[in-house]
């Protein structure tokens, strides 16, 4: 089932020459964060957890966020995926304006453009992996029934689950649990995937699979986001943002946009 490395990282490497040809300017990003503050209440004050983030994410990126805990990182994240707000600022994603959707919109939207993934895997511990991968297909119920059970299963085998389909999450290891996880996030084919520390709670070899997996993500046209305290990770994606106390410390991204190589680097591909 699984494509030969040397493929895999060819094809990253087109998707991240592709993803910073479009950071010149010829494409829409998937994730727009414009100017965000956020402040939480603190006794009688307030306390300013994101001092003014901007930042644009386009298609095919696989876009590794690191820094100190406590720094702001989830908080970003956050505001991305519209589990929060900002106090000031934009976010866009998928061209929907996050920072003013109803709750209501925000789970339709999210249902099919977004797929999340937690540190803690957070399956449903009553139902199924099968079940819970089908889950987001029953929130949104686009696809006829008889098709969910159909895709939930294709699903776990591309993530190698499909012979533990009918288990409990209780009854599976860890990575396991965050390959249903991810399976989960993938029901509805939403192009951007956001992670919070996927790896957090896994082994190294476990951390591993798991990541390779979302390089074949990336790989296949996912756009990625993810959270790591993993600095040897990270500099496998195609892109590292530092987030430092509630701002952009550094972002390779735009360090290749500024140095030029931008140029360099596109102008061969595809002719
Ligand atoms: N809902 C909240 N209310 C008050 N403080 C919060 C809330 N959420 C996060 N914080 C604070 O914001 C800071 C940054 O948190 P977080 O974004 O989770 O950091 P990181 O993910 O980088 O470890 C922490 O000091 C945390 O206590
Ligand atoms: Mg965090």
């Amino acid at each position: 089932m699984r494509e030969p490395f040397a493929l895999v990282i060819f094809r990253t490497n087109v998707a991240t020459l592709a993803a910073m040809s479009n950071a010149n300017g010829h494409s829409t990003p998937v994730v727009c964060v414009r100017d965000v503050y956020k402040r939480f209440p603190a006794g009688e004050s307030e306390v300013t957890i994101l001092k003014g983030v901007s930042l644009d994410i386009y298609p095919g990126e696989f876009v590794a966020i690191v820094g100190p805990s406590g720094n702001g990182k989830s908080t970003l994240l956050n505001m991305i995926t519209g589990i929060d707000h900002p106090s000031e600022g934009q976010v866009i994603v998928t061209g929907q304006s996050v920072h003013t959707m109803s709750e209501n919109e925000l789970a339709v939207w999210r249902g099919a453009h977004l797929g999340i993934i937690f540190q803690f895997f957070q399956l449903l511990p009553a139902l199924s992996l099968l079940k819970n991968v089908m889950l987001p297909m029953d929130l949104v119920n686009q696809r006829p029934r008889r098709e969910r059970a159909e895709r939930a299963m294709a699903l776990l085998g591309m993530v190698g689950l499909a012979d533990q389909a009918h288990k409990l999450p209780s009854q599976v290891s860890g990575g396991q649990q965050q390959r249903a996880a991810i399976a989960r996030a993938l029901a509805n084919d939403p192009p951007l995937l956001v992670a919070d520390e996927p790896t957090g709670n896994l082994d190294s070899t476990t951390a591993e699979e798991v990541f390779q997996l979302f390089l074949r993500l990336v790989a296949g046209g996912k756009t990625m986001v993810m959270v790591t305290h993993s600095r040897s990770l990270a500099a496998r994606g195609s892109r590292v943002i530092e987030i430092r106390d509630g701002r952009i410390a550094s972002d390779s991204g735009r360090e290749a946009v500024e140095s030029g190589q931008l140029a360099l680097l596109s102008s061969p591909v595809g002719q």
